[in-house]
C-alpha cells in the first residue's frame, strides 16, 4: 500500500481539521492547574469540540485491532505515563507533567491530531529539560521534511538529538499518515537513519510525535488495555505536530493562536499554515 498523496480538497480540509485540534489545546490551557483531574479536563475538551466547534472526538470508542474501544475523548498522560492514558480521578499536583493528546474529526470527516506537554506549577529541573529536549526532537524532524528527504532523517535527528542529552527513544509507537482515516500509512518512526526508508512527496501529510524518555527506553502495558508507562517508571515526555509535505518544504497544519512558537534554531519557513 502506498502513501495517500492529498487532494488540494483534503489539504484545505486538513488544515481546517488541524487548526481545530490546536484550538482545543489553546481552550484548556488555563484549566491545566494544580487540584484538577484528568477526567475534568477531558469533559472540557469533549464539551468544546462538540458545542463549540462542532467537532468529534477521534478517539472516543475508538478500538483498533486487539485493544479495547478507548473511553475518553482525549489522552492525558501524566509523568512516566508515555502515551494513551486514560482521563478518569487523577488529581494533578504541584510539579506533574502532563501530556495532552487532542484528535478532533470534522464535519467533512477530516482528523486533526496533535499534543503539548503541560506543567502543573512549578517542574523539576528534569521535568523541564526533558520536555525542552522533547520539543527541540519534535521540531528537528520536522526541519526535515521537504520533497526528497526520507523518513529515516526525520527518525534519525530525533534519536541523535535524544540521545545525545542521556534520554532515549520510544520504539514502540511512531508518527502516522492521517486525512479521513486516524492511523494510515506511513509509520514515522522516531529513530534511524539518514537516506532509509519511504522518499516524501509534496501532498503526504503525516505527524511527528516523539516520545522520549528520561531513563530506559522500554514500555510496560497497564492492565487498562491503552495506558502505557516507562518499565523503569521514569519520566516521559512527547509533543505532536501534524505536518504536510509542501512543494519546497513543510507546513505545520496544528497551528491556532497558542501554539507555542518554534525553538530558535529553526529558520523560519516561507509554507506555515495560513
Ligand atoms: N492521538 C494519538 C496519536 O497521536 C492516538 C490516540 S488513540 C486513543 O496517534 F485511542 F488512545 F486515543
Ligand atoms: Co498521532
Ligand atoms: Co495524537
Amino acid at each position: 500500500m502506498a502513501i495517500s498523496i492529498k487532494t488540494p480538497e483534503d489539504i484545505e480540509g486538513m488544515r481546517i481539521a488541524g487548526r481545530l485540534g490546536a484550538e482545543v489545546l489553546d481552550y484548556i490551557t488555563p484549566f491545566v492547574k494544580p487540584g484538577v483531574t484528568t477526567g475534568e479536563l477531558d469533559r472540557l475538551c469533549h464539551e468544546y469540540m462538540v458545542n463549540v466547534q462542532g467537532t468529534v472526538p477521534a478517539p472516543l470508542n475508538y478500538a483498533p485491532p486487539g485493544y479495547p474501544p478507548f473511553p475518553k475523548a482525549v489522552c492525558t498522560s501524566v509523568n512516566d505515563v508515555i502515551c494513551h492514558g486514560i482521563p478518569g480521578d487523577k488529581v494533578l499536583k504541584n510539579g506533574d507533567v502532563v501530556n495532552i493528546d487532542v484528535t478532533v474529526i470534522t464535519k467533512d470527516g477530516y482528523h486533526g491530531d496533535n499534543s503539548r506537554m503541560f506543567f502543573i506549577g512549578e517542574p523539576s529541573k528534569l521535568a523541564r529539560r526533558l520536555t525542552e529536549i522533547t520539543y527541540e526532537c519534535m521540531w528537528l524532524g520536522i526541519s526535515k521534511v521537504k520533497p526528497g528527504a526520507h523518513l529515516g532523517d526525520i527518525g534519525h535527528v530525533i534519536q541523535q538529538h535524544a540521545e545525545n542529552a542521556g534520554y532515549s527513544v520510544v520504539r514502540e509507537f511512531c508518527g502516522h499518515g492521517i486525512g479521513k482515516v486516524f492511523h494510515e500509512e506511513p509509520q514515522v518512526l522516531h529513530y534511524g537513519r539518514p537516506g532509509t526508508g519511504e522518499e516524501l512527496k509534496p501532498g503526504m501529510i503525516f505527524t511527528i510525535e516523539p516520545m522520549i524518555n528520561a531513563g530506559r527506553r522500554e514500555i510496560r502495558e497497564m492492565p487498562d488495555g491503552w495506558t502505557i508507562k516507562t518499565k523503569d517508571r521514569s519520566l516521559s515526555a512527547q509533543w505532536e505536530h501534524m505536518i504536510l509535505v509542501t512543494e519546497t518544504g513543510y507546513e505545520v497544519l496544528t497551528t491556532s493562536a497558542g501554539t507555542p512558537p518554534p525553538p530558535a534554531f529553526i529558520q523560519k519557513k516561507d509554507t506555515v499554515a495560513a
